[in-house]
């Protein structure tokens, strides 16, 4: 039996990740115990009673380890340490022995594809030179041309730009991110036998899980062909590819090795600890490869925060993803927002109308069988901020590609009447993102107690989904039901009670009737005959006995 530092909460369920909700904070947007403006460990220690409040199951919380923070840590220096910034290991261990005494879990993020450039390995790897067995832990080559000034193939960075930078000795290194995060050589033992040492180290820390990043990244094709197309000759960027085609650095065949071979260390620890990727593949029967008994426990699935706001999308990619889990025997992973993309009140068409398809969306997601994801700050409402001064964005892919990701990054509102509203101690006025004036309305204090408000529409959402018996089910499908053009109605059973969750897409008023009675609306219904109007772009649910 291993040794745990933090064991897991006590009578743990093995399988609570099947259906549980977990919420993503963004550590340095989250709240700032220490007054430095960037959010921190001690800041989420202190939330927690919030987060157990508001009803989730679980928190992941994106790198916090040793990074200069090129990327906003998805640079990591030091697998098995906290970064200043956000705290010690103490205050680590702190945390996540008060988050299991609250009953919540703690899943981290794995950032195995790449290290930063500061990592010991790639700095012993410059100093040591070509043909050096320091380098072969990454991906170095020598260049294309003459004097091998050209790139080695033609593959581009994620972020924007060529895939490879040139060292004053002539090689060439892949980072399919930042020139910062240098890709590893997953083929080379050592750096399989690392990783699995760093996943032990925070299983021994008592941690319930583990976010993936980029779990599609790690192997690349042999011999590292071409894609054969690039921005820079036909005007197609690669990643334009994401989810949608193959690329030979993504998605080869045998990065199932590694999930293969991490299983077993997951299930070797009590409580039931688990993994989600981070995974893009070509379509929704490869996504799948990457969960199951013998590899990871879910994948997010993107295509649903793809979606566009019409009732055929979404039933069309619940039902692929549905059938998908079914087939694996793992649950789907609902997500609609996260720290990469713009936030869903936003994409939803922004304003008034943004927010009322958002809330509809929490209900739509809320009640399907599975996970749901949900991103620190989509329970109070917040859109994407889409007026940082350029100056003040820090995303490194701004510069190269003059897309950013930092609308959705910026600090959480909490209270007060200033900006940044509670983000940090009492008085302090410093926040690395600076939060609009509208988010005074939008806090947490703001909302708490308001009937009708995001977060209390949350709330009541997450009560119903642990306590119903319909909703309690994490496999099988759905039930949908004929609701009309643009209605997307679907139900589920259990303990007798069947549940109903309608979703009016339909740009007019809708009868709602032989459901049931009300259990939660995201606006208001209006009793009519013997059913109920569902406003435009307007969810809820109702319960049958
Ligand atoms: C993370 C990003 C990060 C990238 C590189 C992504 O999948 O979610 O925030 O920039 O990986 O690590």
């Amino acid at each position: 039996m291993t040794e745990t530092t933090n064991p897991a909460p006590p009578a743990a369920d093995a399988d609570w990740w099947r259906s549980a909700v977990v919420y993503q904070v963004y550590v340095r947007s989250f709240a700032d115990a220490d007054g430095d403006g960037v959010g921190d460990l001690r800041g989420i220690r202190e939330r927690l009673p919030y987060l157990r409040d508001l009803g989730v199951d679980a928190l992941w919380l994106t790198p916090f380890y040793t990074s200069p923070q090129v990327d906003a840590g998805y640079d990591v220096a030091d697998y098995r340490d906290v970064d200043p910034l956000f705290g010690t290991l103490t205050d680590f261990d702190a945390m996540i022995t008060d988050a299991h005494a609250l009953g919540l879990r703690i899943i981290v993020d794995l950032v195995p594809n790449h290290t930063s450039s500061a990592h010991p390995w790639f700095q012993a790897a410059l100093a040591a030179g070509p043909g050096s067995p320091e380098r072969e832990l990454y991906l170095f080559a020598d260049g294309k041309g003459e004097h091998g000034e050209l790139p080695p193939n033609d593959w581009e960075s994620i972020f924007g730009g060529p895939a490879w930078t040139r060292l004053p000795d002539g090689q060439w290194y892949l980072h399919l991110f930042d020139p910062a995060q240098p890709d590893l050589n997953w083929r080379h033992p050592r750096v399989r036998a690392e990783f699995e040492g760093v996943l032990r180290f925070w299983l021994d820390r008592g941690v319930d899980g583990f976010r993936i990043d980029v779990a599609h990244g790690m192997i690349k094709a042999e011999g590292l062909p071409d894609v054969g197309f690039s921005s820079m000759t036909t005007g197609q960027r690669q990643s334009e590819l994401l989810g949608k085609g193959r690329l030979p650095y993504f998605d080869q065949d045998e990065v199932h090795e590694i999930y293969r071979a991490w299983r077993p260390i997951l299930d070797s620890y009590p409580g039931g600890r688990m993994a989600v990727a981070e995974a893009w593949a070509e379509t929704p029967q490869r996504l799948a490869r990457y969960i199951g008994p013998d590899e990871l426990h879910q994948a997010f699935s993107f295509d649903f925060l793809d979606a566009t706001w019409s009732a055929d999308s979404f039933r069309k990619v619940i039902d692929t993803a549905l059938a998908e889990s079914t087939i694996v025997g793992a649950p789907t992973t609902w997500v609609l927002s996260n720290h990469d993309r713009q936030r869903h009140v936003t994409r939803y068409g922004d304003g008034e109308i943004g927010l009322r398809r958002a809330r509809a969306a929490a209900l739509l997601m809320l009640a399907l069988p599975g996970c749901a994801y949900v991103y620190q700050g989509e329970e109070l409402g917040l859109p994407e901020v889409l007026d940082l001064p350029d100056e003040l964005r820090q995303d490194p892919a701004f510069l190269r590609t003059g897309e950013s990701r930092d609308g959705c990054r910026v600090p959480i509102p909490w209270s007060g009447e200033l900006a940044p509203y509670g983000f940090g101690p009492e008085g302090s006025e410093l926040s690395w993102l600076p939060a609009p004036a509208t988010w005074r309305a939008l806090s947490v204090a703001a909302q708490t107690g308001v009937a009708g408000s995001t977060l209390e529409l949350y709330r009541a959402a997450l009560r119903i989904r642990h306590e119903h018996p319909a909703l309690a089910g994490t496999t099988g499908g759905v039930t949908w039901l004929e609701g009309g053009p643009g209605m997307l109605a679907f139900s589920r059973t259990g303990g007798g009670t069947t549940l109903t969750c309608v979703v009016n897409i339909s740009g007019a008023p809708a009868l709602v009737e032989g459901y049931g009675r009300p259990l939660a609306a995201s606006e208001d219904l209006t009793e009519q005959g013997s059913g109920h109007l569902l406003a435009v772009d307007a969810a809820a649910w109702f319960e049958r006995r």
